[in-house]
């Protein structure tokens, strides 16, 4: 298996700032929870929470887990709850990637019953191609073609997330 530089690390900061003001432009006023999806969201969490210091926000994490290998199980497990009360607040779910959506609407679903006032879902990456759900992401990083990736929280079987650049996986 070979992966080639996809998106450098520069790039993903720059999107990330951008997405920051969106953010803060559309939050202002209110005190955002920030829910990050762990694992591989915590890189992407990490730098868009802090490119939103004008706010007034609060980060939380859940563990979820739907992949094996380079392809989706369908099946979402919740390993990792959240104790944070949401309702009537403002909640921004920060993924690393919706590929089915699958994740994601589960996630929406799940929380939708604490009664929150909004929920928006910022995603570093989205494969459009790769949706099944209806799913709408309302900040996406980079919109990327069905192929596998690796780096920035991305994993291959847990390794790979340290990489400071993306990779896409190499066809042949
Ligand atoms: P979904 O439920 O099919 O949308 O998948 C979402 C989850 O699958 C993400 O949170 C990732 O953990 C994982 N995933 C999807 N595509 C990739 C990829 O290209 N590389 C690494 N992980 C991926
Ligand atoms: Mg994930």
């Amino acid at each position: 298996m070979t992966f080639e530089p996809y998106i450098t690390h520069a790039t993903i900061e720059a999107r990330i700032q951008e997405l920051g003001r969106d953010i803060v432009r559309d939050c202002a006023g209110t005190s955002p929870l920030f829910v990050c999806v762990l694992n591989g969201a915590f890189p992407f969490a990490s730098d868009l929470f802090r490119a939103c210091e004008e706010l007034d926000a609060e980060i939380a994490f859940i563990r979820l887990q739907s992949y094996s290998g380079t392809s989706s199980t369908g099946e979402v497990k919740q390993v990792l709850g959240l104790t944070d009360k949401i309702e009537g607040r403002t909640v921004i779910v920060v993924e690393d990637i919706v590929d089915t959506g699958t994740t994601i609407e589960n996630l929406v679903n799940h929380l939708q019953e604490g009664h929150p006032a909004d929920i928006k879902i910022a995603t570093l990456l989205f494969k459009p191609e790769a949706l099944v759900k209806p799913v709408n992401p309302d900040y996406v990083g980079f919109s990327i073609p069905k192929k596998f990736i690796i780096g920035f929280g991305l994993d291959i079987n847990k390794k790979g997330r340290n990489l400071k650049d993306i990779y896409v996986l190499k066809e042949d």
